[in-house]
């Protein structure tokens, strides 16, 4: 009876770890979002000119490969360590978060208001409108370059690729851009073919392809 006891307990703790794997809880994510919005906003917007990266709408799986990067200091940053350790978010906490976060939709125009709304729902709809300023620098040349060495892989539209885990570059700041631009020349971050593409690349052609990217996101 005992054994019996036993094999049942066993099945049952390992359905509910399977369980909470696969459940993906919403507003659990927008909870532990709060601590987030600090800095990166609180609809995942970013901040301080790209000090915080956006977050809102990037690729689920991206979002998840991310902080477990962070987590475990392969990506190395100082202001996300406080937040990406086992102890304020645990592993099972994560696909909630990150389903939250890539399931947020900002646009970059404002909307035609419905005569109807009330002020303070024309305030939430306003706040979700996110725009890259446009940034200096040559738009043919970045247009170039990106069609030759990013767009394979980022999208012809700069928005990423459906079902693909790499991230959209048009909507994300110029100013974060470039500082990881200079991580992966530098290898204090990872990208795929970094010392191929972005050790020689000058500081013009980095701008350049900014400048095309923060147009792409009108
Ligand atoms: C104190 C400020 C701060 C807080 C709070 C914070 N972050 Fe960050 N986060 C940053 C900074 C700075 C970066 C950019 C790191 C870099 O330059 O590589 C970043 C980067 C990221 C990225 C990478 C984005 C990308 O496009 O690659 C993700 C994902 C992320 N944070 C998620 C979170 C989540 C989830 C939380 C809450 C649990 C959080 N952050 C809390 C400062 C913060
Ligand atoms: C072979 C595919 C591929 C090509 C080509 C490519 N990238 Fe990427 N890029 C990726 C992947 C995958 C990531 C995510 C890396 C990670 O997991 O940390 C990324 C990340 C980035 C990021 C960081 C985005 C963020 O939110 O933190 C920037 C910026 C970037 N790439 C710029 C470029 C530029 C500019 C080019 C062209 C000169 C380029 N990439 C070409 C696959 C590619």
């Amino acid at each position: 009876m005992f054994k019996i006891l036993l094999v049942l307990c066993l099945i049952l703790s390992i359905t509910t770890v399977y369980a909470e794997e696969i459940e993906i809880d919403l507003d659990l994510g927008e909870e532990i979002n709060e601590v987030c919005a600090g800095c990166h906003g609180e609809y995942g917007q970013g901040g301080k000119n790209g000090e915080y990266p956006r977050l809102a709408g990037l690729p689920e799986a991206y979002i998840k490969a991310q902080i477990h990067l962070f987590k475990e200091e392969k990506r190395k940053n100082m202001p996300m360590r406080p937040y990406a350790n086992d102890r304020e978010l645990p592993d099972s906490d994560i696909p909630s978060l990150a389903a939250f976060l890539s399931q947020i939709k900002l646009t970059s125009t404002m909307p035609e208001f419905d005569e109807s709304m009330s002020a303070y729902e024309k305030l939430l709809i306003a706040k979700k409108v996110f725009n890259i300023p446009k940034a200096e620098g040559d738009f043919e040349l970045g247009k170039e370059l990106y069609i030759d060495d990013c767009q394979l892989c980022h999208g012809k539209q700069g928005r990423g690729k459906e079902g693909s885990d790499t991230p959209p570059l048009a909507g994300q700041y110029t100013e974060y851009m470039t500082k990881q631009i200079q991580d992966f020349a530098s290898g204090e971050r990872w990208h795929e073919y970094a010392e191929d593409m972005f050790e020689d690349m000058e500081a013009e052609e980095i701008q350049a392809i900014m400048a095309y990217l923060s147009e792409m996101d009108d």
